[in-house]
């Protein structure tokens, strides 16, 4: 292949849920920045109106829709319109995840907390997954890019919701490379502690300083670090890569005990 080609997104069609902050946000800027037509969904449509206000001031294309991963129908309406505004869908960023933080005593909450974590870290995922599969094998290319965690391979106290859902991530992600390929890739990334809104709900200089300890690159992730590595899944740089978990930590590992 042309070198030129191998991060060229021109022609690609490409959805990224939790698009309007975040790993979401910097991911969406950086498939636009490659050429890729962007769908910017996200349940704050105002955040996501922005991003892809802010694509398009740039050169881009892109258009935001409003759209709640946990909701089935609001799945499907953003399949749909994806289709009405572009034709075709290449590439899927499954980015909205949740929970954890600390916050996941057993001994504190209930059993409808936990499937709640699911519901929208893994469910959702396959979901719009069996969605937007058919599409992707008709365009002739497809990439799936699933948002997993550190939190997936690590272990802490109180996050097991949180934690199990990620790591149900990582097998999802191998089992449907068998499912929809070989026209199309199912890959997953597992940020380490990345500055986003997320984040900055827990991080305390104390828990930030014991985090670098434990990172050789001696700092803490920006949503742009992340987003390189959707990139390299979503181009045809990654042609042959199906089925991994890549992990972007700063070499290291960060957690919040
Ligand atoms: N930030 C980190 O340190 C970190 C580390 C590991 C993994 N992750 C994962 O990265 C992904 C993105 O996290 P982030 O830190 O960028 O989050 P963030 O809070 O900065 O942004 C999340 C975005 O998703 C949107 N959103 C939330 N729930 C939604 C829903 N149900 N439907 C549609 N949109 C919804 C929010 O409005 C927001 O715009 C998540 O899957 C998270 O688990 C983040």
């Amino acid at each position: 292949m042309d070198n030129s080609e191998l991060f060229n997104l021109k022609g690609k069609t490409a959805i990224i849920t939790g698009g309007g902050n975040g790993i979401g946000e910097a991911s969406a800027k950086m498939l636009a920045a490659f050429g890729a037509k962007v769908v910017v969904s996200d349940y704050d449509l105002e955040a996501a109106k922005n991003v892809a206000h802010t694509i398009e001031k740039n050169g881009g294309i892109a258009v935001a829709i409003d759209c709640d991963v946990t909701k089935d129908k609001e799945l499907v309406k953003l399949t749909e319109q994806t289709l009405q505004h572009f034709g075709n869908i290449n590439i899927l960023v499954n980015n909205v995840g949740g929970g954890g933080a600390g916050r996941e005593d057993p001994n504190q909450i209930e059993v409808a907390q936990f499937k709640k974590v699911f519901e929208m870290n893994v469910f959702s995922m396959w979901r719009l997954c069996q969605l937007v599969a058919p599409h992707m094998v008709k365009a002739g290319y497809g990439s799936i890019i699933n948002m997993s965690s550190m939190a997936s391979v690590n272990t802490s106290p109180a996050i097991s919701a949180y934690a199990s859902s990620k790591a149900a991530v990582n097998h999802m992600t191998k089992n449907l490379a068998f499912d929809y390929g070989p026209e199309i890739r199912v890959n997953a990334i597992g940020p380490g502690a990345v500055r986003t809104h997320a984040l900055a709900t827990v991080l305390t200089p104390e828990i930030e300083k014991r985090m670098l300890a434990h990172t050789p690159l001696q700092r803490l992730g920006e949503p742009e670090d992340i987003a390189g590595a959707v990139l390299y899944f979503a181009a045809p740089i990654s042609a042959w890569v199906s089925g991994q978990v890549l992990f972007v930590n700063g070499g290291g590992t960060q957690t919040l005990d």
